[in-house]
């Protein structure tokens, strides 16, 4: 946690004015300054920023907040980053919430200023491949992007450079700009000889390794290049089409997005990101007025590259080359985005194409079309399973086989249910099958969520469970409906339903908390917790729980459940009650916490998800709602990222 006395230093020492100004041409009007809001299109300035309140305020869009606030929207930083940077440029230390070493604290140090330092280097670099595209040694390769369709303008945006490869240039380069090879030799641009560097040769004996390549500098949120992609010019060479950066201080691969920086806020402002495969693409795109596009790398997409997706916004679209490889790269990325809280949406362009080659010959208006044709990339794995199966019995289950692991993804109950549905119509299985299948697939994505028990003991408050449970009558002597056999013969309706709750698993481990330790049912309330439950049953139960803990009585697990009307919120209870005391008690209180902010999390998540989607359907038709929306969502975010900050703080 950075200390509220840190953020109120940073919001009173940095400049407001001189930072909205760094993206926004500001005038003075009275005691506010004015310009064009960055946050929504508009022709003539709402934004206004006021020095006195230290605040901006769009009257256009309602967008409204404080310089860190701006950062971070504007910027695509999260909550500490912004803090940080800030602090950063205004003198302000932020206390570190690690305890370290004075040598870790030293080699922490050391590490940033070698990072600041290569991060440095390559803005040089960058320029000089970019002088060299633009200078006489770059005549082939301007005119293949002339040949591509790619304009000077796209060029000097993305930065793009020509490396040829020549020695003696780079050699002069690196004297002038008093570059070290040392650096160099880091970054991977400047490999040394084996037998280390030699004084008398050019570059002292190295070779590069980027020669006769169109450079495709790697640009994250903040603007520094953190690597490069460069691109041969004659693609039936035998070598590798792309090269790119290896791993540096500076540079991981399947942690960046080529086109981070061009997107990220024209990709905020639309409410939507368009992920494709390749860098030209996304050059492509971007010159032809689709702005808000990034590309992978050729990875398959990790959560890492999800999360830098998730900055710019959680309504992704896949443009998939149609081709084995498009196809597959696209689908390799389902499990990270819905794991993410994202439910992609996708469009597989034909045999042979790729988004640049599509806008080139159909333009910008057929491609937006195209991209509001997409539907759930879920959708069109269930479509390719059905495809590339046979349908007799073993094929049938193959397919199903290949889409479980998604389903198990799915956090609304609602859209599990309609894809069960559909698959039990479309591959003609029963739903007792596809049930199974995903419970199996559960199984192999389910690693264990807690630690193994430390502490022996067992738990005092409550009496063991015996193993076959039969439960007492209701008052009016009839048995509840939790009974294996009367939940056989519910109606199929009514089945369905009680086969819904399949809750989230930090719900699983909130509760696994509170059958075992019921006095725990003080604090979920103390915290608010008890009201984000949306499941009636559940919410009636904690509700229960509460009143009995409080009245400082000793609860009767199995009264309580009889109370309770969904058989399938019974058993998710039975099945919390039977796993076994997990920690021991003296951790349990932070455990418990810990699960709690999960709910939390959770809980803002989905809210997140709501306000996007309703962001992006009433952008063209409501645009009055869809600012309010906007600034409901910038709130939750930035709860849930104040939620997020200490796990954030951790691995910075
Ligand atoms: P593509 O082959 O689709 O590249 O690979 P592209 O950018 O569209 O290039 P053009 O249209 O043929 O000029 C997609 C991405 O995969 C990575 C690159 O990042 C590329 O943009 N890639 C591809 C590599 O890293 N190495 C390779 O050899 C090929
Ligand atoms: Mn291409």
């Amino acid at each position: 946690m950075i200390p509220d006395e840190t953020i109120a230093e940073v919001l009173s020492r940095i400049d407001i004015v001189a930072l909205v100004g760094r993206h926004v041409t500001l005038k003075k009007a009275g005691t506010l300054f004015k310009g064009l809001c960055p946050f929504h299109d508009e022709k003539t300035p709402s934004f206004t920023v006021s020095p006195t309140r230290n605040t901006y305020h769009c009257f256009g869009c309602g967008a409204h907040g404080h310089s860190i606030k701006f950062l971070m929207e504007v910027g695509a930083r999260n909550f500490p980053e912004a803090v940080r940077e800030l602090a950063g440029e205004c003198g302000v230390e932020v206390p570190e919430s690690r305890k370290e070493s004075p040598e870790q604290r030293e080699a922490r140090s050391r590490k940033k200023s070698l990072q600041r330092r290569l991060l440095d280097v390559q803005d040089l670099l960058t320029t000089y491949y970019s002088d060299q595209l633009f200078g006489s040694q770059g005549a082939g390769a301007r005119s293949y992007l002339q040949g591509r369709g790619l304009s000077a303008d796209a060029a000097t945006a993305f930065r793009l450079g020509w490396a040829s490869g020549d020695k003696r240039a780079f050699a002069t380069f690196i004297e002038v700009n008093k570059i070290d090879r040392d650096d160099l030799a880091h970054l991977g641009v400047l490999l040394p000889p084996d037998e280390g560097w030699q004084d008398t040769q050019i570059l002292g004996g190295g070779y590069l390794r980027f020669r006769e390549r169109l450079m495709f500098p790697v640009v994250d949120f903040r603007g520094d290049v953190t690597g490069y992609s460069g691109r041969i010019l004659d693609s039936r060479k035998k070598i590798a089409k792309y090269m790119n950066s290896p791993e540096t201080p500076v540079f991981t691969k399947g942690e960046q997005l080529y086109g981070a920086f061009t997107a990220r806020s024209i990709a905020r402002r639309a409410g939507r990101v368009i992920l494709v495969e390749g860098n030209v693409d996304v050059v492509s795109l971007w010159q032809k007025g689709l702005q808000g596009t990034v590309a992978a790398m050729g990875t398959a997409l990790t959560p890492e590259q999800v999360r830098l997706v998730k900055r710019l916004s959680s309504n992704v679209v896949c443009v998939m080359d149609g081709d084995e490889a498009g196809i597959k790269a696209a689908f390799s990325s389902l499990i990270p985005f819905l794991d993410a809280g994202i439910q992609p949406r996708a469009v597989m362009l034909d045999k042979g194409e790729d988004p640049d080659s599509y806008i080139l010959q159909h333009g910008a208006e057929r491609f937006t079309s195209l991209l509001d044709s997409a539907v759930p990339l879920l959708d069109l794995l269930i479509a390719r399973a059905q495809e590339t199966h046979p349908a007799d019995p073993p094929g049938r289950l193959a397919a199903l086989r290949s889409i479980t692991p998604a389903l198990t993804k799915l956090t609304d109950p609602l859209a599990l249910e309609l894809y069960r549905d559909r698959l039990t119509r479309e591959l003609n299985i029963s739903e007792a099958v596809i049930d199974k299948a995903i419970a199996e697939a559960n199984q192999v994505s389910n690693k264990a969520p807690i630690k193994q028990r430390r502490d022996p003991e067992p738990r005092q408050d409550l009496p063991p469970v015996p193993a076959s449970f039969e439960p007492p009558p209701l008052p009016d002597g009839r048995f509840p409906s939790y009974t294996g056999t009367e939940q056989r013969q519910l109606p199929q309706e009514n089945r369905r339903k009680n086969d819904l709750f399949s809750p989230p698993g930090y719900i699983s481990e909130l509760f696994v908390f509170i059958v075992q330790y019921p006095s725990l049912v003080r604090a979920l309330h103390a915290g608010g917790g008890h009201k984000l439950l949306t499941q009636p049953s559940l919410a009636g139960f904690v509700l229960n729980l509460y009143e009995v803990v409080s009245g400082g009585k000793t609860p009767n697990m199995d009264l309580l459940l009889s109370k309770v009307e969904h058989p399938e919120v019974v058993a998710f209870l039975r099945n919390c009650q039977s796993k076994e005391p997990v920690l021991g008690s003296d951790e349990v209180q932070v455990a418990f916490s810990d699960a709690l902010t999960r709910l939390e999390r959770g809980a803002f998540e989905k809210q997140v998800r709501r306000l996007n989607s309703e962001i992006s359907q009433t952008y063209h038709s409501d645009p009055d709602r869809c600012a309010q929306l906007r600034n409901e969502l910038i709130d939750v975010k930035t709860r849930l990222m104040a939620l997020n900050q200490p796990k954030v703080e951790l691995d910075a």
